[in-house]
């Protein structure tokens, strides 16, 4: 399969760099996903395997990692479950293209793009089953309601959100009530399960969730900006999807907040062109410093998940929790 772009090195390094407490336990985790995606029948073999060959960046198995080993030791069941965790994330991107009409992911064509939305939808509910499969088959019932209940709201999150497609009046806490959902509830499950299987007890578990879920708002909104000003040949993904499909995201909803009523017609109609908006609304971001307002919300999230993190035993992947939330505001993929 052609690579429709090169992945950027920089990324991929810094995140290495970021992996090195737990690279033994990812590649276990990676062999669990290939083991548990193969399948008898080569249609289904051959989809699952480019959902997972495609990488990505594996931040939530890493979440629920660096948390398990900052609390204790990575046990078999995190490996599980760090694979568990992925397959849900994976899913959700699957269905989400679809939802998008995205024709790149990963850097290469989306399932959808290749194989048609029809498969996409299924090879998604074949993911989602499959990791809750896997993640019964742990002893206790506790993995499987975290992240039944996570899963969810994910779900639930995706369908405010194309309830609130073309609703430029949203407001900014309806937004960050949208990304928790869609976003940072699996990270707060991911960080949440390492705690617990780590031997932490409800308290300490439910302060590495609330952890996990400051980064993925920070990380969700650092999406949307990346979305507006970021390069695909850097992200690996179709960018402008948000406009192209009219979703309020965090720039957005500033600039049309910050432009005086007699102008904002204007720039409705300009929004209404979708991701073609992209180069025109600049001057709207620039006059109003919408993006650099949300990257300093994104600051806000990341500064608060840090200070957590700062809060536990110094160790290497204690250490790398607490610069995470801040590097990851400097991704461009
Ligand atoms: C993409 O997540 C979806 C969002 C929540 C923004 P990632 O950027 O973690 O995707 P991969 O796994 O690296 O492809
Ligand atoms: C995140 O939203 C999607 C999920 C949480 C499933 P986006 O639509 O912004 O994600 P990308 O940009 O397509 O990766
Ligand atoms: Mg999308
Ligand atoms: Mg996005």
């Amino acid at each position: 399969m052609s690579r429709v772009s090169e992945p950027a090195s920089r990324e991929t390094l810094r995140l290495i760099d970021f992996y090195q407490p737990i690279t033994q336990s990812l590649a276990q985790v990676e062999q669990i996903l290939r083991r548990e995606m193969q399948s008898d029948f080569p249609a289904v073999d051959a989809m699952t395997r480019y959902g997972f060959r495609m990488g990505g960046k594996r931040l939530r198995p890493a979440l629920l990692l660096l948390t398990a080993q900052t609390l204790g030791q990575v046990q078999s069941a995190h490996l599980v479950l760090a694979a568990v965790v992925e397959m849900i994330h994976t899913a959700t991107l699957v269905h989400d293209d679809v939802l998008d009409g995205a024709d790149v992911r990963r850097h290469r064509p989306t399932v959808n793009r290749q194989w048609g939305n029809r498969a996409s939808i299924l090879l998604g509910d074949y993911l989602f089953s499959h990791a809750f499969y896997l993640a019964a088959t742990l002893d206790s019932a506790l993995a499987c309601r975290l992240i039944g209940r996570a899963t969810n709201r994910v779900c639930e999150g995706e369908i405010r959100q194309n309830d609130s497609c073309g609703n430029w009046e949203l407001s900014e806490d309806e937004y960050y009530s949208l990304i928790d959902a869609k976003t940072a509830e699996l990270c707060a499950c991911c960080c949440h399960l390492g705690a617990h299987y780590a031997g932490a007890g409800e308290d300490e578990s439910r302060r590495w969730a609330h952890y996990g879920r400051l980064i993925g708002m920070a990380f969700q909104i650092v999406d949307d900006i990346l979305d507006m000003e970021g390069r695909e040949a850097e992200t690996g993904k179709s960018l402008g999807t948000d406009l192209a499909q009219q979703k309020p995201t965090l720039p957005t909803i500033h600039a049309v907040q910050q432009t005086p009523p007699d102008d904002r017609p204007t720039l409705l109609e300009l929004l209404k062109t979708g991701a073609n908006a992209r180069g025109a609304l600049e001057p709207y971001f620039l006059k109003h410093g919408s993006l650099e307002y949300a990257r300093q919300k994104a600051l806000a999230f990341a500064q608060q998940a840090t200070q957590i993190a700062a809060s536990a035993p110094v160790s290497e992947a204690q250490r790398v929790l607490e610069q995470l939330p801040l590097a990851l505001l400097k991704r461009t993929g």
